[in-house]
């Protein structure tokens, strides 16, 4: 919890350090100002952690230094990534990267869902619709275009499909002795898509050995994956506790499920406001922007302990049944998932360790992929997290629905993540559940565009949302991935330092203007780093946008499309901003020098090898402070980085570095934002003719600089 007092600052309660079920209660007595919170655990150590800031960011800093830091994470991840549950075979998941170059939206990952796997089982593809030889090429055509692929993986393994009929991960897995039991040492069978199911046990002691040849295999078979999308990993089981214990193994089919998209379970819900009466997928607009309905609807507005082998457990408690029940709001504490009597490898039962399975899912799968692919950073997106899940994977916000309240949901998601120290999250992009339409996927689009994790993800059997699916998502995607990256440089670095030091990339507003009380309660904007606002349109039918200014006026922001300053509300209260169908507002803060890609391509490989060029924003006084880091992208550090350093003042621009990492790209050029007007420009000390001064909006433009960003670089105006 993150709590901020305006006299004391910010500090942050942690609380538990612990994977027991625990309820915890804001308790405000009648006629009180003063509210408690009271702790209920089912178990285990009281682990409390106090933070004492003083500042937002310090706070984050500091559970940073205690949890973890965030894995390093390879530059390719920040590009756009394409899902779909629904791609049921080789050749409509090809489609999909054809049709996005077609329309020239990059794509840089291509994912398949569970529709990859034969018989719904894990590290396998169906040898009719996927054939294995057949993804080894698409794969690689992938690869040579610089793009990349990722398969799901499932949290249950699959045990056999009839009497005879094995599954060899089962099998393997069986032989290693890698899966939980029952309280009397015999197998736990639950149930997921592929039927009866077993579940590694992360605490046994072959299970590093099983993940990592299970992974290897596969990719040796052909799945030749860049990174690994881990689901349902709370973990998921569609039955009761140890259904399979006892059971006819045989029968593998799951009675009760239908899944979305079959006859009886269609997909028929669309977002708020969406207008029936226009035929087709666009809904709330006709294709390219022109509005058809009247006014809007609002958007609305979130050390363990062995209690050995046995039901009653080693001190007397009915696993199954503890004496105090959590109100967790979903029945037992074993429904959808593990029976809290499942048994790890030393005794340790789900009762007490539930919380811990993604985490250390995660973990195993980060180090199988760092042998798989050595020296090189695993890139892993998953589901269930815990504290300290930021040292292996990235996250994405789960099953989040079709409509523009679960599109604001998604910034406060976000905002989330970064305090728990797991930054690399996203929400499914235009939503997963229920039906998309045209004007929510593009103004979602356009918000996911900047946010870190990027990834358009749909449900099986609702309508299809790729972005080139409406000109006007296709148009507004284009843009926007442009705008994306171009920024990669500073997203780089924001992510470096969260890894190096824990600082938050994306931010609330208030971390950066803590005595503006108007700022706390705001979770329609965001920060990304401390230099880039967001405010996006989050309701449909509107063609503007409200939004705070930070800093009553004695900040100056300006549009990072054109420039210019803007004149907002100086007591801290609203501006109305223009935001037409395709348009997102974004600013850039006084005091800033932001790194950037000067040709956005296709892909994040091909952008990296185009030339660089600096973007500063002076304050009244010219001052102008910014960082960069800049690697390979891809090795796990320690690795040869150079971290840059950009100060202004009036009249002059340097660039320092530090660091043994050779930067081939070149500074092109330098856009200086807040100079008067000018006679002359030199660089290294020598007059140079290839400049521009736009009056209107005090903007110096020098072009052709060719500059090595390994030597130092002064560049001045008068
Ligand atoms: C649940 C996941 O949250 C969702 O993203 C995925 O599409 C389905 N499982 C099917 O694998």
């Amino acid at each position: 919890m993150l709590f901020y007092l305006p006299a004391i600052g910010a500090h942050f309660i942690f609380f538990p350090y612990s994977s027991e079920g625990s309820d915890i209660l804001l308790l405000t007595p009648p006629s009180s100002n003063v509210s408690l919170i009271e702790y209920r655990l089912i178990g285990g150590t009281l682990d409390l952690y106090f933070f004492s800031g003083p500042s937002p960011q310090k706070v984050i800093e500091q559970y940073g230094e205690l949890v973890g830091l965030p894995t390093w994470q390879p530059a390719w991840g920040f590009g756009f990534h394409l899902c779909r549950w629904g791609y049921h075979d080789m050749n409509v998941t090809k489609e999909q990267v054809t049709s996005m170059r077609e329309a020239n939206i990059p794509l840089e990952v291509m994912w398949n869902d569970i529709d990859l796997y034969h018989a719904l089982r894990d590290f396998t593809s169906d040898p009719v619709t996927f054939p294995a030889e057949e993804m080894r090429r698409f794969i690689e055509e992938l690869a040579s275009n610089n793009q990349h692929y990722i398969p799901i993986v499932d949290s249950a393994i699959g045990k056999q499909v009839n009497s005879t009929d094995f599954n060899d991960p089962y099998l393997r897995g069986a032989e290693l002795d890698v899966f939980i039991k029952n309280p009397d040492g015999s197998e736990y069978i639950g149930q997921l898509w592929p039927g009866y199911t077993v579940f590694p046990d992360w605490f046994s002691e072959n299970v590093l050995e099983y993940w990592t040849e299970a992974l290897t295999n596969w990719s040796n078979l052909g799945i030749e994956f860049s990174g690994i999308w881990l689901d349902v990993n709370e973990p998921t089981s569609f039955c009761d506790g140890s259904c399979g214990t006892g059971a006819n193994l045989s029968n593998t089919s799951i009675p009760t499920i239908h899944l979305p998209g079959d006859p009886g379970n269609l997909i028929t819900v669309y977002p708020e406001g969406y207008n029936a009466t226009i035929s087709g997928p666009s809904g709330n607009i006709t294709v390219n922007g022109t509005l058809t309905y009247g006014a809007g609807t609002s958007s609305g507005g979130s050390s363990l302990q062995k209690r050995g082998l046995g039901a009653a457990g080693l001190h007397g408690v009915d696993l199954t049944s503890p004496p105090y029940a959590i109100h967790n709001g979903n029945g037992g504490l074993g429904v959808g998932t593990l029976a809290t009597n499942a048994t790890h490898a030393g005794g340790y039962v789900e009762l007490d360790t539930h919380n811990l399975w993604g985490m250390m899912e995660e973990k195993t799968t980060h180090l199988a992929l760092q042998a798989l692919h050595p020296g090189k950073r695993p890139f892993i997106i998953s589901r269930s997290t815990f504290p300290s899940s930021g040292k292996w994977t990235g996250h994405w916000l789960g099953d989040n629905f079709s409509s523009w309240l679960y599109m604001h949901f998604s910034i406060q998601g976000v905002l989330q993540f970064q305090i728990f120290q797991i930054p690399f999250v996203g929400a499914d992009t235009c939503g997963f559940q229920d039906n998309t339409d045209e004007e929510l996927c593009g103004r979602w689009m356009q918000l996911s565009a900047f946010m870190p994790f990027f990834r358009n993800h749909n449900q099986r059997g609702a309508l299809s949302q790729e972005p080139y699916r409406w000109d006007s998502v296709a148009n507004a995607s284009r843009t926007a991935l442009n705008v994306r990256y171009s920024m990669l440089p500073y997203w780089y670095t924001l992510f470096a330092n969260a890894s190096q030091f824990g600082s938050p990339p994306v931010r609330a507003l208030f971390y950066e203007f803590p005595d503006e009380p108007e700022l706390f309660s705001i979770d329609q904007q965001y920060l990304i780093g401390r230099d880039i606002l967001v405010t996006p349109v989050l309701t449909p039918n509107v063609s503007t946008v409200d939004g705070i200014f930070p800093g009553r006026g004695r900040v100056i922001w300006r549009d990072w499309y054109t420039h210019d300053t803007i004149h907002a509300s100086t007591d801290g209260t609203n501006t109305t901003l223009s935001a037409p169908l395709g348009h997102i507002n974004v600013h850039i803060r006084d005091g800033s020098v932001i790194l950037l890609h000067a040709q956005p391509a296709y892909t994040i490989a091909e952008t990296r090898q185009g030339p660089y060029s600096l973007l500063v924003s002076q304050a009244a006084d010219g001052y102008a402070f910014g960082t960069a880091y800049i690697d390979d992208g891809e090795t796990i550090p320690p690795t040869p980085n150079r971290n840059l350093e950009f100060h202004a003042r009036k009249g002059a621009v340097t660039i320092s570095g530090n660091g043994s990492f050779d930067v081939k790209e070149k500074l092109d050029s330098i856009t200086i934002l807040g100079t008067a007007a000018l006679s002359a420009v030199s660089v290294q000390g020598k007059e140079v003719h290839s400049w521009e001064h736009m009056q209107a909006q005090q903007k110096l433009v020098v072009t052709g600089l060719g500059l090595s960003l390994n030597d130092q670089i002064t560049i001045s105006w008068k």
